[in-house]
Protein backbone atom coordinates (compact mmCIF):
# COMPACT_ATOMS: atom_id res chain seq x y z
CA UNK A 1 0.00 0.00 0.00
CA UNK A 2 1.33 3.43 -1.17
CA UNK A 3 1.62 5.71 2.18
CA UNK A 4 -1.32 7.90 2.58
CA UNK A 5 -1.61 11.08 4.18
CA UNK A 6 -2.74 11.54 7.62
CA UNK A 7 -4.40 14.59 9.80
CA UNK A 8 -5.11 13.88 13.50
CA UNK A 9 -6.50 17.16 15.09
CA UNK A 10 -5.78 17.07 19.51
CA UNK A 11 -2.82 14.75 18.01
CA UNK A 12 -0.05 15.80 20.54
CA UNK A 13 -1.68 13.60 24.14
CA UNK A 14 -3.75 10.75 24.61
CA UNK A 15 -5.84 8.93 21.63
CA UNK A 16 -4.68 11.44 19.37
CA UNK A 17 -1.19 11.36 20.15
CA UNK A 18 -1.65 7.14 19.84
CA UNK A 19 -3.63 7.19 16.59
CA UNK A 20 -0.44 9.42 15.64
CA UNK A 21 1.80 7.17 16.29
CA UNK A 22 -0.14 3.67 14.61
CA UNK A 23 -0.31 5.45 10.94
CA UNK A 24 3.02 6.36 11.28
CA UNK A 25 4.39 2.80 12.08
CA UNK A 26 2.43 1.36 9.40
CA UNK A 27 4.56 4.02 6.96
CA UNK A 28 2.01 6.61 6.14
CA UNK A 29 2.70 10.38 6.15
CA UNK A 30 1.24 11.92 9.87
CA UNK A 31 0.30 15.66 10.69
CA UNK A 32 -0.69 16.03 13.89
CA UNK A 33 -2.28 19.30 14.58
CA UNK A 34 -2.56 20.76 18.18
CA UNK A 35 -2.29 23.91 20.10
CA UNK A 36 0.16 22.46 23.02
CA UNK A 37 3.34 23.25 20.64
CA UNK A 38 5.98 21.60 23.18
CA UNK A 39 4.44 18.43 22.96
CA UNK A 40 2.99 18.46 19.35
CA UNK A 41 6.31 19.44 17.75
CA UNK A 42 8.17 16.59 19.86
CA UNK A 43 5.41 13.81 19.15
CA UNK A 44 6.31 14.60 15.18
CA UNK A 45 10.11 14.42 15.77
CA UNK A 46 10.11 11.20 17.20
CA UNK A 47 8.48 9.48 14.72
CA UNK A 48 9.28 11.44 11.61
CA UNK A 49 5.81 13.47 11.08
CA UNK A 50 4.67 17.22 10.98
CA UNK A 51 3.08 19.33 13.25
CA UNK A 52 1.37 22.19 13.00
CA UNK A 53 -0.53 24.81 15.13
CA UNK A 54 -4.10 24.45 14.67
CA UNK A 55 -6.69 25.86 16.91
CA UNK A 56 -9.62 23.95 16.02
CA UNK A 57 -12.07 26.76 17.36
CA UNK A 58 -10.78 28.97 14.94
CA UNK A 59 -12.79 29.17 11.08
CA UNK A 60 -10.29 30.98 10.27
CA UNK A 61 -6.91 29.04 10.91
CA UNK A 62 -8.37 26.01 9.36
CA UNK A 63 -8.95 28.00 5.97
CA UNK A 64 -5.36 29.07 6.40
CA UNK A 65 -4.52 25.47 7.03
CA UNK A 66 -5.95 23.49 4.81
CA UNK A 67 -5.69 25.87 2.06
CA UNK A 68 -2.26 25.40 2.54
CA UNK A 69 -2.48 21.63 1.94
CA UNK A 70 -3.52 19.40 -0.38
CA UNK A 71 -6.19 16.56 0.21
CA UNK A 72 -5.75 14.18 3.60
CA UNK A 73 -6.86 10.52 2.55
CA UNK A 74 -7.52 10.37 6.43
CA UNK A 75 -8.81 13.00 8.95
CA UNK A 76 -9.17 12.10 12.49
CA UNK A 77 -11.21 15.03 13.90
CA UNK A 78 -10.31 14.03 17.73
CA UNK A 79 -9.32 17.12 19.43
CA UNK A 80 -11.84 17.28 22.67
CA UNK A 81 -11.72 18.68 25.83
CA UNK A 82 -14.14 18.32 28.99
CA UNK A 83 -16.05 21.14 30.47
CA UNK A 84 -13.98 21.29 34.00
CA UNK A 85 -11.07 20.19 32.42
CA UNK A 86 -11.73 16.70 33.87
CA UNK A 87 -14.01 14.29 32.29
CA UNK A 88 -15.52 12.36 35.30
CA UNK A 89 -16.50 13.85 38.49
CA UNK A 90 -16.69 17.20 38.26
CA UNK A 91 -20.49 18.15 39.03
CA UNK A 92 -19.70 21.44 39.12
CA UNK A 93 -19.93 22.02 35.90
CA UNK A 94 -23.91 21.65 36.09
CA UNK A 95 -25.33 24.59 34.65
CA UNK A 96 -28.00 25.38 36.91
CA UNK A 97 -25.32 25.71 39.79
CA UNK A 98 -22.26 27.43 38.16
CA UNK A 99 -22.99 28.11 34.98
CA UNK A 100 -19.66 29.22 33.63
CA UNK A 101 -20.04 30.90 29.86
CA UNK A 102 -16.88 30.53 29.05
CA UNK A 103 -15.75 27.20 29.92
CA UNK A 104 -19.23 26.56 28.07
CA UNK A 105 -18.08 28.15 24.81
CA UNK A 106 -14.71 26.22 24.77
CA UNK A 107 -16.23 22.71 25.00
CA UNK A 108 -18.67 23.80 22.50
CA UNK A 109 -16.17 25.39 20.76
CA UNK A 110 -13.24 22.42 20.73
CA UNK A 111 -16.16 19.39 20.34
CA UNK A 112 -18.67 20.76 18.17
CA UNK A 113 -17.29 23.31 16.10
CA UNK A 114 -13.71 21.74 15.80
CA UNK A 115 -15.54 18.89 13.78
CA UNK A 116 -18.12 20.95 12.05
CA UNK A 117 -15.02 23.58 10.82
CA UNK A 118 -12.71 20.91 9.71
CA UNK A 119 -15.20 18.90 7.66
CA UNK A 120 -16.12 22.36 6.01
CA UNK A 121 -12.58 22.96 5.12
CA UNK A 122 -11.18 19.57 4.60
CA UNK A 123 -14.15 18.04 2.93
CA UNK A 124 -14.43 20.01 -0.17
CA UNK A 125 -10.75 18.87 -1.08
CA UNK A 126 -11.53 14.86 -0.73
CA UNK A 127 -14.43 15.24 -2.41
CA UNK A 128 -13.51 16.72 -5.22
CA UNK A 129 -10.81 13.89 -5.94
CA UNK A 130 -13.88 11.31 -4.84
CA UNK A 131 -11.83 9.27 -2.01
CA UNK A 132 -10.69 9.70 1.77
CA UNK A 133 -12.24 8.77 5.24
CA UNK A 134 -12.68 11.32 8.13
CA UNK A 135 -13.07 9.64 11.31
CA UNK A 136 -14.70 11.71 14.64
CA UNK A 137 -13.85 11.09 17.92
CA UNK A 138 -16.99 10.92 19.49
CA UNK A 139 -17.51 9.44 23.17
CA UNK A 140 -20.06 6.96 25.10
CA UNK A 141 -21.19 10.78 25.64
CA UNK A 142 -22.74 10.71 22.45
CA UNK A 143 -24.95 7.65 23.27
CA UNK A 144 -25.22 7.69 26.97
CA UNK A 145 -25.94 10.48 29.64
CA UNK A 146 -23.12 11.81 31.31
CA UNK A 147 -24.44 13.42 34.99
CA UNK A 148 -21.05 14.86 35.81
CA UNK A 149 -20.48 16.91 32.70
CA UNK A 150 -23.94 17.80 30.89
CA UNK A 151 -21.98 20.17 28.62
CA UNK A 152 -19.48 17.15 27.19
CA UNK A 153 -22.72 15.52 26.61
CA UNK A 154 -24.35 18.18 24.78
CA UNK A 155 -21.08 18.53 23.06
CA UNK A 156 -20.80 14.33 21.87
CA UNK A 157 -24.63 14.04 21.18
CA UNK A 158 -24.44 16.94 18.92
CA UNK A 159 -21.33 15.79 16.85
CA UNK A 160 -23.18 12.37 16.66
CA UNK A 161 -26.14 13.75 15.26
CA UNK A 162 -23.53 15.77 12.50
CA UNK A 163 -22.10 12.50 11.69
CA UNK A 164 -25.07 10.58 11.34
CA UNK A 165 -26.71 13.16 9.06
CA UNK A 166 -23.93 14.24 7.09
CA UNK A 167 -22.32 10.82 6.16
CA UNK A 168 -25.00 9.84 3.41
CA UNK A 169 -23.75 12.83 1.43
CA UNK A 170 -20.54 12.26 1.67
CA UNK A 171 -20.57 8.75 0.71
CA UNK A 172 -22.03 9.54 -2.52
CA UNK A 173 -19.03 11.89 -3.15
CA UNK A 174 -16.52 8.80 -2.02
CA UNK A 175 -15.99 10.16 1.35
CA UNK A 176 -16.69 8.08 4.57
CA UNK A 177 -17.42 9.69 7.72
CA UNK A 178 -18.37 7.77 10.95
CA UNK A 179 -17.57 8.41 14.66
CA UNK A 180 -15.55 6.21 17.32
CA UNK A 181 -17.50 6.24 20.88
CA UNK A 182 -14.90 5.29 23.71
CA UNK A 183 -15.90 4.38 27.24
CA UNK A 184 -13.46 6.51 29.33
CA UNK A 185 -9.59 6.11 28.57
CA UNK A 186 -6.58 6.47 30.29
CA UNK A 187 -5.74 9.48 28.74
CA UNK A 188 -4.73 12.99 30.82
CA UNK A 189 -8.49 14.02 30.23
CA UNK A 190 -9.10 11.16 32.83
CA UNK A 191 -6.66 11.95 35.91
CA UNK A 192 -5.36 8.38 37.94
CA UNK A 193 -8.16 9.41 40.82
CA UNK A 194 -10.65 9.64 38.67
CA UNK A 195 -10.04 5.92 37.05
CA UNK A 196 -10.33 4.58 40.45
CA UNK A 197 -13.30 6.14 41.04
CA UNK A 198 -14.48 4.26 37.78
CA UNK A 199 -12.86 0.98 38.63
CA UNK A 200 -14.75 1.09 42.11
CA UNK A 201 -18.12 1.39 39.50
CA UNK A 202 -16.91 -1.95 38.23
CA UNK A 203 -15.79 -0.86 35.07
CA UNK A 204 -12.18 -1.39 33.73
CA UNK A 205 -10.73 1.95 32.31
CA UNK A 206 -9.38 1.76 28.20
CA UNK A 207 -6.34 1.93 27.01
CA UNK A 208 -5.46 4.10 24.09
CA UNK A 209 -4.32 0.88 22.15
CA UNK A 210 -8.17 -0.29 22.91
CA UNK A 211 -9.14 3.04 20.77
CA UNK A 212 -6.39 2.98 17.85
CA UNK A 213 -8.13 -0.12 17.04
CA UNK A 214 -12.03 0.96 16.89
CA UNK A 215 -9.89 4.36 14.83
CA UNK A 216 -8.34 1.30 12.47
CA UNK A 217 -11.90 -0.95 11.92
CA UNK A 218 -13.47 2.64 11.22
CA UNK A 219 -10.83 3.09 8.30
CA UNK A 220 -11.27 -0.47 7.02
CA UNK A 221 -15.00 -0.71 7.51
CA UNK A 222 -15.96 2.08 5.78
CA UNK A 223 -19.30 2.28 7.00
CA UNK A 224 -20.84 5.83 6.58
CA UNK A 225 -22.22 7.37 9.11
CA UNK A 226 -20.89 4.41 11.37
CA UNK A 227 -20.19 4.50 15.80
CA UNK A 228 -18.01 2.17 16.71
CA UNK A 229 -18.28 1.69 20.29
CA UNK A 230 -15.44 0.75 22.35
CA UNK A 231 -16.40 -0.38 26.19
CA UNK A 232 -13.97 -2.28 28.70
CA UNK A 233 -14.16 -6.12 28.08
CA UNK A 234 -16.50 -6.35 24.82
CA UNK A 235 -15.33 -6.54 21.46
CA UNK A 236 -15.53 -3.54 19.72
CA UNK A 237 -18.90 -3.31 17.50
CA UNK A 238 -21.18 -0.86 15.37
CA UNK A 239 -23.81 0.97 17.37
CA UNK A 240 -27.03 -0.40 15.63
CA UNK A 241 -29.10 1.75 13.91
CA UNK A 242 -32.97 2.57 14.52
CA UNK A 243 -35.33 1.41 12.04
CA UNK A 244 -38.05 3.80 11.26
CA UNK A 245 -41.45 2.59 10.69
N1 LIG B 1 -10.21 10.05 27.66
C1 LIG B 1 -11.47 9.63 27.62
O1 LIG B 1 -11.97 9.01 28.57
C2 LIG B 1 -12.31 9.84 26.39
C3 LIG B 1 -13.44 9.04 26.22
C4 LIG B 1 -14.23 9.23 25.08
C5 LIG B 1 -13.87 10.19 24.14
N2 LIG B 1 -12.77 10.97 24.36
C6 LIG B 1 -12.45 11.97 23.35
O2 LIG B 1 -11.19 11.66 22.80
C7 LIG B 1 -10.62 12.84 22.25
C8 LIG B 1 -9.18 12.94 22.70
O3 LIG B 1 -9.16 13.08 24.12
P1 LIG B 1 -8.01 12.48 25.03
O4 LIG B 1 -8.66 11.67 26.06
O5 LIG B 1 -6.94 11.91 24.20
O6 LIG B 1 -7.54 13.82 25.76
P2 LIG B 1 -6.13 14.57 25.82
O7 LIG B 1 -6.35 15.72 26.72
O8 LIG B 1 -5.05 13.61 26.11
O9 LIG B 1 -5.94 15.06 24.30
C9 LIG B 1 -6.72 16.09 23.75
C10 LIG B 1 -5.82 16.96 22.88
O10 LIG B 1 -6.64 18.00 22.30
C11 LIG B 1 -5.87 19.19 22.34
N3 LIG B 1 -6.71 20.38 22.27
C12 LIG B 1 -7.42 20.97 23.27
N4 LIG B 1 -7.97 22.10 22.83
C13 LIG B 1 -7.65 22.23 21.52
C14 LIG B 1 -7.93 23.18 20.52
N5 LIG B 1 -8.66 24.28 20.81
N6 LIG B 1 -7.43 23.00 19.27
C15 LIG B 1 -6.67 21.92 19.00
N7 LIG B 1 -6.36 20.97 19.91
C16 LIG B 1 -6.83 21.13 21.16
C17 LIG B 1 -5.10 19.11 23.65
O11 LIG B 1 -4.00 20.01 23.67
C18 LIG B 1 -4.71 17.65 23.67
O12 LIG B 1 -3.45 17.44 23.05
C19 LIG B 1 -11.52 13.99 22.70
O13 LIG B 1 -12.40 14.34 21.65
C20 LIG B 1 -12.29 13.37 23.86
O14 LIG B 1 -13.53 14.01 24.05
C21 LIG B 1 -11.96 10.80 25.45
Amino acid sequence: MSASRILVTGGASGIGAAIARHWSNLGHNVTITDVNDTAGAALAAEFGGTYTRLDVRSDDEWRAFASAQEPFDVVFLNAGVATGDLIFGNPDTSPFTSFDVAAYRRTVGVNVDGVVFGIAHLAPGMVARGSGDIVVTASMASIYPIPPDPIYGLSKHAVSGFVKSLAPALHERGVCLSAICPFFVDTPLVPKEQQAQIRETGFDVLTVDQVVEAAQMAVAERAPGAHWVVFPGAPISRLPEPTLG
